[in-house]
């Protein structure tokens, strides 16, 4: 699903913070990557999902090399294989719940075949297991940053992407939240054999994931 081969990224006038020479994620794999504040996380994710490139080297989703794309292209292959879980959530505001949630599936024909054209169900649906008990027409501006967080989850999920990729995602959550969140994301991922990559400095996440991986370890880049 993810291959690196001697990636490197560097930010404008900085030294290489991503320096991987090798490091794979393979299809259905569970992932926890955790990471030290400032070790290149959200980094390394936003090149995994083409918002950044890497500079030399070779970064390959679903064996597609990701460098080669135009920037349009990166966009919809994201859009039509990726769930992306924000840390900072990026919801649109003055959207509502509901519009949020259906965003992907508007703008990707890839995931509105997916569900089949019951994607209005399946909104509701995603809400209840996330028990996130609210009126859908409400703007999301409106909401908690917890019941932020779970509506941004219900958006990577709709239209079944293969590759969820989740950038500290429980940082919002109490305890309990925090498990029923990581029960959601599991059981979701296993239903439909998506590959699950997530980042966190949390610790305490990791039990779970069939593979635990430090940055630190794979990555040479000048600030680790
Ligand atoms: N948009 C950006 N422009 C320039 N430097 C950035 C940008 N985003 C992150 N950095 C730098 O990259 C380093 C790693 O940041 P980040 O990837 O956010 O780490 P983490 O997610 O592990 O906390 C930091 O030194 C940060 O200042
Ligand atoms: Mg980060």
């Amino acid at each position: 699903m993810i291959h690196l081969e001697n990636a490197l990224f560097a930010w404008p006038d900085e030294e290489a913070l991503i320096n991987i020479r090798d490091f794979s994620v393979k299809e259905g794999e569970k992932v926890f990557l955790k990471g030290s504040s400032g070790s290149g996380k959200t980094t390394l994710l936003s090149l995994v999902a083409g918002i950044q490139t890497i500079q030399s080297g070779s970064l390959k989703v679903r064996g597609e090399e990701l460098k080669n794309m135009k920037c349009h292209k990166r966009d919809r292959f994201r859009g039509d294989h990726m769930g992306y879980i924000f840390q900072q959530f990026n919801l649109l505001p003055w959207l509502s719940i509901e519009d949020n949630i259906l965003a992907p599936v508007l703008f990707s024909p890839v995931k509105r075949k997916k569900e089949k054209g019951k994607h209005h169900n399946k909104v509701r649906e995603l809400l209840d297991e996330l028990s996130l008990d609210v009126d859908l027409r409400k703007k999301a501006g409106n909401l908690s940053i917890g019941q932020q967080q779970r509506v941004a989850v219900a958006r990577a999920l709709i239209g079944n992407p293969e590759l969820i990729i989740a950038d500290e995602p429980t940082s919002a959550l109490d305890a309990d939240r925090r498990k029923n969140f990581m029960n959601l994301l599991f059981s979701e991922c296993e239903k439909r054999g998506a590959t699950l990559l997530v980042v966190s400095h949390d610790r305490e996440l990791a039990t779970r994931f069939s593979r635990v991986v430090d940055l630190e370890s794979i990555n040479g880049g000048a600030y680790v």
